[in-house]
């Protein structure tokens, strides 16, 4: 008998970062974290169980990765949680595809991981619910928990029998806000979110931001809640200089020598977040956030996305003539669905 589905999830942008780890193994955050869904950058998932494979297989872009490899232990690793609770054991051919950059600042973890849970799942026959999902999600990878439900979600550090998943704020149709999100640089990342997150802790900065993040989340929610765009954006920007604050004073010792923190932007990443300053005070509503990786994400009302645009393709060309950014548009989207669900003999 071979077993089969095919899922397809959403990159989420947080607007209130996950930056640090009460648990590392169960990847229990030590905050809340307020994100969307974007409509843009998707992962689509294959997985397959088969009764004549001897090896788990994994192909990224139908091309087959090592399986040594530590991405490819990751995600069997991840499977096996949901065959241990299925009791199947047949070996999985998986077959993932990106339709964005990976390693660049949009969360292709989040996307990976939430469309693994989901076809895995379903391949499986599991039936689990949209917390199940979100919680099996957060063990592949902490963010994939809020690229479970749809629109603008919120992952519950802990509640109160100690769980710790993703619930949905508010619908994707809720607010026509538009993310376009800036690949300045598709070079990979020096430092992993995974690596950063057990930094975090070593910056003398790290208490502070705790402390400070209740009144954030509160702020951040109703803002969302009430489609209040200044108040989300400003506070949306605030936070993500906080979280950066956090990596670019957290030390960290590699095996080509010490850091003093993590930059996860670049030279490029801080022109545009200047100039976003300068088009505010232009007349322009548009905010900033950084994740862990050069790409700059600019939040407007969707009424200013082409003035957005444009500003982005002046300041491109501005400095280099033969700079090349990426530009993705994205919406607010829903969180991770099944494609096709077929399971045949
Ligand atoms: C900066 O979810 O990638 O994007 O749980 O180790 O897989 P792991 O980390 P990951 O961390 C994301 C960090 C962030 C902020 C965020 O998305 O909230």
């Amino acid at each position: 008998m071979s077993l089969k589905a095919t899922a397809k999830a959403p990159a989420n942008l947080a607007f209130v970062k996950y930056w640090g780890k009460k648990d590392v193994d169960l990847r229990l955050p030590t905050n809340n974290s307020i994100s969307v869904n974007l409509s843009n950058a998707t992962t689509i998932t294959t997985v397959e169980f088969d009764t004549t494979t001897k090896d788990d297989q994994l192909f990224v872009d139908s091309k087959i990765l090592e399986s040594g490899s530590e991405f490819s232990s990751r995600v069997f690793h991840h499977i096996d949680r949901m065959r241990n609770m299925a009791g199947i054991m047949q070996k999985a051919i998986v077959h993932t595809h990106n339709t964005f950059p990976t390693g660049v600042g949009i969360a292709s973890s989040a996307s990976g991981f939430a469309a693994l849970t989901v076809a895995t799942s379903s391949a499986l026959g599991l039936t689990l619910s949209e917390k199940d999902l979100s919680e099996m999600a957060r063990l592949g990878s902490g963010s994939a928990c809020r690229s479970i439900p749809n629109g603008f979600c919120e992952w519950i550090a802990s509640d109160a029998k100690n769980h710790s998943y993703a619930i949905q704020i508010a619908p994707p149709e809720h607010w026509d806000i538009c993310i376009v999100t800036v690949v300045v640089s598709k070079q990979i990342k020096q430092l992993s979110s995974t690596s950063g997150h057990s930094l975090a802790v070593a910056s003398p900065f790290f208490k502070t931001r705790l402390e400070s993040l209740p009144k954030r989340l509160d702020t951040v929610r109703s803002a969302i809640l009430n489609r209040d765009f200044k108040t989300f954006g400003r506070e949306t920007e605030l936070e993500a200089i906080s979280f950066h604050s956090i990596a670019m004073t957290s030390p960290i010792q590699t095996d080509h020598g010490w850091m003093s923190g993590a930059y996860y932007w670049l030279p490029d990443s801080l022109e545009l977040m200047l100039a976003v300053q300068q088009w505010r005070s232009d007349g322009l509503e548009v905010y900033f956030t950084l994740d862990a990786g050069p790409s700059v994400h600019l939040i407007c009302i969707n009424n200013d996305l082409d003035q957005v645009i444009n500003a982005v393709e002046e300041i491109e060309g501005r400095s280099r003539k033969d700079r090349k950014w990426d530009i993705m548009v994205n919406k607010p989207a829903q969180g991770a669905y099944i494609i096709t669900d077929q399971a045949y003999d």
